[in-house]
Parts: C-alpha cells; sequence; structure tokens
C-alpha cells in the first residue's frame, strides 16, 4: 500500500522526507517521490521503482526547502510509471495520496468539462485539479480543500503542499490511516508511526472523517462536520531501533528469529505463570459461557490463524466456529443472532476487507473483539475489545511472528472459553497454560534446524509447483506453509488437507513434484501416512517435517526429514510454523527474489 509522509521542517526537508519514506518501503510500492517548497515554489523529483533511483535523482538535481511531502505509490490505477508517480500538482497545489477516489472519472469529466487538462490518468490529480480549481475561484488553501473533500467518494489519506505557504500542510483521512506527528518547532504528517519514528514519538491518530492544518506551531484538526476534534497525542512504540534489520540480511529473518521473544511477550499478557491460569481481559463485553458460537474473518496469513483457532475453540471449548476469508464474508451477508462474538484478526488493523466485514457485524449487534498487532489501527479503534499481539512492528510483507503471536493470542482465548464454558477443569486449564508458556522453548529448538532447511530449500528452488499437506491443525499450516513460499518465492505452491489428496491433487504427484507433510505424530498421524504411501507410490518427492515418533513411523522414503521437538499437540502450530517459514525464506533468498517487499505485494492491503 501507499506511503505518505509531510513534514514543516527547520532544516533542508528533502533527505527528511526520503528517510521516513524508507520506514515506509515494507508497506510494498513501485515508485517514489518528493515535492518541496523551494523559495516558495512547488518543486518535485519521482522514480519509477526503489527509493534508491529517487535519490540518485536527487542527488544529481538537489531540491531546497524547509517544507515537503513524499510518497510510495502502489499503484492501482495508472502504470507504475514515473508520470503516474506522486507528489502530483495542480494549480498552486501538491498532492500525495494513499487510497482509491471512487467517483475520479465523474469529477474528471466535470474539471476537463471546465477546462482543465490532465497530465495523468491517476484518480489522485483529480483531487489536485480540483483543489487548484477552488483556489483559482479565490478559495484559500483550507476553503479549497474542504469543498474538495466533499466531492470525493471513496478512501483516502492526503498530505496536501500549497505554492507560496511555507508553513502551512494539510492532511485529510477517510478510510486510508493518517497520524499526525508533534516535534519541537517541527510538524509532521504519516501514513503510520514507524514513518514518523526517525522524527517524533508524539504521534495523534486522524478519525474517518477528519482533516488537519498544520502550522510548526502545531495542528488544528477538525472532524467531518468542520468542528474542531481533540486527537489523544501517543507515546508512539515505534522507535526507529526497533524498524532495523540488525545483524539480520532482511527483516523476514529478523522476525523469524524474534518469534521466541515476541511469543513469549505475548502469553505473558494472556497468562497468569503463577497461577497457571488464563487471565481474562478486564471488562470483557462478553462470557463464552453465554456464546452459541463464534464468527471469524481475516485475510490471507491471518485467516490460516482464524482456522486453526476453529480447531481450538471447538476441541477445547466446545464452541462452534464460523470462518470465511473476509473479503468474501463481507458480502455474504450471512445471519447472525444478535449478542455473538465476532473475531477478526489483522496485523496491520488496516485490511479494508476484514474492516468491512467488522462494520457488517457491528451492524447486526455482534460483540467485536480484534486480534491487531497495532492497537491505534483503525479495526481496533472500531472493536468492542482488542486482543493485542506483542510481536512489535512486523516490517516484512511476508507476516511470520505476527502469525505466532496471534495464535498464541487465539490458543489463550480458547483454553479461557473451554475454562468459562465449564468444558476443561483446573487441572485441563494448568496443563494447557503449561504447555503454551513451553512454546518458545521449542520454537528455540525448531530454529536450530535452520541450517538443514538452507541445504533443503536449494532442491526447492528448482521446482515449478509444490504441494503441501497437513491434517488437523496442520491443515491450516499446510496452507500458511503454501502461501509463504509463493509469495516470496513466485513458485507455484498449494497447500491442501492430507485427505483431499485422493480427491483430485493426486493426480499432479510424479517424481518432479515436491510433496510437504506437516505431520506431527499426533492422533491422525497413520492416515497422513497412508496419504505419504499413495505419494511415494507415484514417485512424488516427500519433504516430511515431523518429530522423532512420527519420522520412525513414516513407513516411506523420503527426499528429506526434518526432525522437530516432541511437543504437545495444541502447541504444534505455532512451533510447526518455524520451518514452514525458513524453507519460503531460504528458498527466496537463493532464488534472488526482494524477499522483504515481494513484487505487487503490499504489507497493508488497505483497498478493497
Ligand atoms: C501474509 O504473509 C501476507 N502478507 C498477507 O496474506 C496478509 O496476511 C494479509 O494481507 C492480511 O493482512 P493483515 O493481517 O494486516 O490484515
Amino acid at each position: 500500500m501507499c506511503g505518505i509522509i509531510g513534514i514543516l521542517g527547520r532544516e533542508p526537508v528533502a533527505p527528511l522526507l526520503v528517510d521516513g519514506l524508507k520506514r515506509l518501503e515494507y508497506r510494498g510500492y513501485d515508485s517514489a517521490g518528493v515535492a518541496t517548497l523551494e523559495e516558495g515554489v512547488l518543486t518535485r523529483r519521482r522514480a519509477e521503482g526503489k527509493l534508491r533511483n529517487l535519490e540518485g535523482r536527487l542527488e544529481a538535481e538537489p531540491l531546497a526547502g524547509h517544507s515537503g511531502i513524499g510518497h510510495t505509490r502502489w499503484a492501482t490505477h495508472g502504470a507504475p510509471t514515473e508520470a503516474n508517480a506522486h507528489p502530483h500538482i495542480g494549480p498552486g497545489v501538491a498532492v500525495v495520496h494513499n487510497g482509491i477516489i471512487e467517483n475520479f472519472r465523474e469529477l474528471r469529466a466535470e474539471l476537463t468539462g471546465e477546462g482543465v487538462t490532465f497530465a495523468t490518468d491517476t484518480d489522485t490529480e483529480v483531487v489536485c485539479q480540483m483543489i487548484g480549481a477552488y483556489l483559482g475561484k479565490g478559495g484559500t488553501p483550507t476553503d479549497a480543500v474542504v469543498k474538495t473533500l466533499a466531492r470525493l467518494e471513496g478512501a483516502f489519506a492526503l498530505a496536501i503542499l500549497f505554492d507560496g505557504e511555507d508553513d502551512l500542510l494539510i492532511g485529510a483521512r477517510r478510510g486510508s490511516p493518517l497520524a499526525v506527528g508533534y516535534g519541537e518547532g517541527e510538524m509532521y504528517l504519516g501514513s503510520d508511526a514507524i514513518a514518523l519514528a526517525p522524527f517524533t514519538s508524539r504521534i495523534a491518530y486522524l478519525d474517518d472523517g477528519d482533516w488537519v492544518v498544520l502550522t510548526r506551531e502545531g495542528a488544528t484538526i477538525r472532524d467531518e462536520a468542520g468542528m474542531v476534534a481533540e486527537r489523544a497525542i501517543q507515546t508512539s512504540s515505534a522507535s526507529a531501533a526497533m524498524v532495523d534489520k540488525g545483524n539480520y540480511r532482511h527483516f523476514m529473518a529478523k522476525e523469524i528469529h524474534e518469534q521466541p521473544d515476541v511469543v513469549a511477550r505475548t502469553l505473558a499478557h494472556y497468562l497468569d505463570l503463577n497461577a497457571m491460569t488464563t487471565k481474562v481481559p478486564e471488562g470483557l463485553p462478553f462470557d463464552f459461557a453465554n456464546l452459541q458460537r463464534v464468527v471469524i474473518t481475516a485475510c490471507g496469513t491471518a485467516f490460516y490463524a482464524g482456522l486453526v483457532a476453529k480447531y481450538w475453540f471447538e476441541r477445547l471449548a466446545r464452541l462452534p466456529v464460523d470462518i470465511d476469508v473476509a473479503s468474501e464474508f463481507r458480502y455474504r451477508e450471512t445471519p447472525l443472532d444478535p449478542g455473538g462474538l465476532a473475531l477478526f484478526i489483522s496485523q496491520s488493523g488496516e485490511t479494508a476487507d476484514t474492516l468491512a466485514s467488522l462494520r457488517y457485524c457491528k451492524a447486526e449487534k455482534q460483540h467485536i473483539g480484534a486480534v491487531v498487532n497495532v492497537k491505534e489501527s483503525t479495526i481496533a479503534r472500531e472493536s468492542d475489545v482488542i486482543f493485542p499481539t506483542i510481536a512489535g512492528p512486523e516490517i516484512g510483507v511476508a507476516s511470520t511472528k505476527a502469525f505466532t503471536c496471534q495464535l498464541s493470542v487465539l490458543a489463550s482465548m480458547a483454553v479461557m472459553a473451554g475454562r468459562q464454558r465449564g468444558v476443561l477443569s483446573a487441572d485441563d486449564e494448568g496443563r494447557l497454560v503449561r504447555a503454551l508458556t513451553e512454546t518458545p522453548r521449542y520454537m528455540v529448538d525448531a530454529l536450530k534446524l535452520e541450517p538443514q532447511i538452507e541445504r533443503l530449500a536449494r532442491n526447492l528452488a528448482k521446482a515449478s509447483d509444490i504441494l503441501y499437506l497437513g491434517r488437523g491443525s496442520s491443515y491450516p499450516l499446510a496452507m500458511e506453509g503454501a502461501l509463504k513460499l509463493k509469495e516470496i518465492s513466485y513458485i507455484h505452491a498449494e497447500g491442501y488437507a492430507a485427505g483431499e489428496l485422493k480427491h483430485g491433487p493426486i493426480a499432479l504427484i510424479d517424481e518432479t513434484m515436491p510433496v510437504i507433510v506437516i505431520a506431527p505424530y499426533d492422533k491422525v498421524f497413520e492416515k497422513t501416512a497412508s496419504n505419504m504411501q499413495e505419494v511415494a507410490a507415484r514417485g512424488g518427492r516427500i519433504i516430511l517435517i515431523t518429530d522423532q515418533k512420527g519420522a520412525a513411523a513414516a513407513g516411506v522414503e523420503t527426499m528429506e526429514t526434518l526432525v522437530m521437538p516432541d511437543v504437545p499437540a495444541t502447541i504444534a502450530p505455532m512451533v510447526y510454523s518455524i520451518p514452514i517459514q525458513l524453507l519460503a525464506y531460504h528458498t527466496a533468498v537463493f532464488m534472488g527474489t526482494d524477499v522483504d517487499q515481494p513484487r505487487n505485494l503490499a504489507k497493508s492491503v488497505t483497498v478493497e
């Protein structure tokens, strides 16, 4: 998704804008640009591709000025070319935008009819030209913006700079996040706290519909109705250091290795390690004992975390779970009895489809719970209760530590639900909590397989198609493993329920097809072992991820067996996430792809 930065500074701002944009690279982009006021005149530099191209442009043609805006663009309307890169300009104004203006064609036609000539085919240029038109009719910058905002339909976060106005920056948000940063005699706008981390940790998040007028003295925030609004200034935890690769080659590698720590930190938030019980969050607006079912929606990796949670809620709490991907759920209009629980899982807390599903469930009078990694996110702020993952900023586009922290939260919640519903005894709870507290230690053991996995990845890199199989709570892991691999190595991969092999996928099996089987020695292992026999009988190359017992009982010749620590069944999904993440990572590294910012992908999909 696009990234936005705006600065009213006290020193040359172009290098600062680029520094802020570097913190936003993780969101995914395909072009970038900055604009500053050089002696009151708006001037811009833009470049296709990565920020290093923009830096080269700025080296060749430096930009002066202490006020500026910057943008990383993830193309929605218009190809990822320099001409379509932001900032876009209109008469006397420069704009950077994240989101989609749904009615831009209608507005473009209206402006063209008034004699406006467009330089690009982007929706954003309509915003510039409309503001410019109002300025041309004698409006003040603020009036021109307010009148333009009233005409726009769709989602946007905007930062707007004006010719001749060195101490003025206007921002607006509807559907795409935007934060105000408070400095010492400097003021900032940014897509999130991470963008502003190099400059300030004092952040206020705009609400939907808000717009803000910044000068170096401060900010005046107004709501959709134009009334002055107070938005709390928080101290952001996203310090510049937290978004640094450290000694790792990629953020993804760092975040895979951070998992024992951040999972431990997350579990400590939900478990009482002295009493060996779960901690019920203060003021929970519902009691699991009174629920008939839980609805879970999410996207991508977060959806797979929800799928694992279905097994836990139904087995440990006898609580039925309906789960669907948010992009389907939001339009299915499923009937919901008032007073039910709807859970939304999202690392960013900004995913458009998940947010739309939340709003549907709110309208259906559900209790809204959100498992999120960004407590100030839109999904968090629109929920009745949030269950935070304490993963810290996740920069790699491929989600890893957020996933295992989501699983940790959901496992703790399922045990809590089992207790509240009288399904689990105090002893059961103690046993399960003890198992959960062991998770980080087992993850450390699993990380020790990395050298073997790195060697294995070199063979995987030669494959054109890969099949992942799993049963029970390993089935969502099979799909997550396939997603990890395909999204960063670009190798086609599919995750399947092992029991479904005979219903079609077995036709794919031949000696060129690696089959990765995720199978701890649990109560369905024997079933999966017979699936492996079927694969082996057709020459399939099996990579088995199991434990000592599973390795001994496999009964087939494997291309490779990764022998994991012997872990309690309940925590296997967290621990077995490690090898599937490492497999994807090392395969991608060997392929030479852009591991942290894979092509076409964004870290947070804030548009439909
Ligand atoms: C995961 O590796 C992907 N980057 C993607 O599927 C992601 O999980 C999905 O877009 C949901 O994002 P969210 O958790 O921020 O809502």
